[in-house]
């Protein structure tokens, strides 16, 4: 069969599958969504969000790009973040990277690929961040799973030092930040990193939101 028509024809399958355990569940999912979560994952194959978590359409608010990487200049990631935050005021944010992941991968070696390089490098800085430590692995395997995991790490920093997560923290306190590891080779997730509304940031990336200070009046004359 081709390859595009067994898709459709999985839909359709996957459509009556659902129905029959629920007849209603498109009727119930039609108007509205209220997730409890926002997904930051790799937009690897092998790591797919809802199967992974066994969680159903409407559990999860999905963002994925390469390396599941939080950049303070990617609109998409921002919009989503601002949207999941404000609007869904989800409870949880979770960065998912995953071991033998293909970014982070590419980032560990000096190949010259383009367009992508301009991407790899925010990968780059976190290996440098953390130089000390990575160096000191000497098995590749061993030091590309740490990695994986760093940047794991340096994602959820990233996900709090945004004034959107900062605002929601000291108004709402929520949302928790997340950060798992898939592992590939055994289908389990590994927790590593989290952070709670108000703790763990560095002092230099704190907002003040504190109410504006009055105008200063000028001189009388
Ligand atoms: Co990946």
């Amino acid at each position: 069969m081709d390859s595009v028509k067994k898709l459709l024809m999985g839909n359709k399958a996957w459509v009556m599958d659902k129905l029959s355990v629920h007849p209603d569940f498109f009727a119930r999912q039609a108007n509205s969504q209220q997730p409890e979560f926002l997904w930051i994952g790799c937009s690897d194959s092998r790591v797919p969000a809802e199967d992974i978590t066994g969680t159903e359409p409407g559990e999860l608010f999905v963002h994925r790009n390469i390396a599941n990487l939080v950049i303070h200049t990617d609109f998409n990631m921002l919009s989503v973040l601002q949207y999941a935050v404000e609007v869904l005021k989800v409870k949880h944010i979770i960065v998912c990277g995953h071991y033998n992941c293909g970014g982070v991968k590419n980032a560990m070696t000096h190949l010259d690929l383009g367009l992508i390089n301009k991407w790899l490098r925010h990968i780059k800085d976190v290996y440098r961040i953390h130089q000390r430590e990575l160096n000191t692995i000497a098995d590749h395997q061993a030091r590309f799973d740490r990695f994986v995991e760093l940047n794991v790490t340096e994602q959820v920093r990233n996900i709090a030092e945004t004034s959107i997560v900062q605002r929601a923290w000291n108004k709402e306190g929520r949302p928790i930040v997340h950060g798992w590891v898939y592992d590939i080779r055994t289908g389990y997730l590994n927790t590593i990193a989290r952070m709670e509304p108000g703790f763990g940031l560095d002092d230099i990336y704190t907002f003040d939101f504190g109410p504006p200070s009055p105008p200063k009046t000028g001189p009388s004359s």
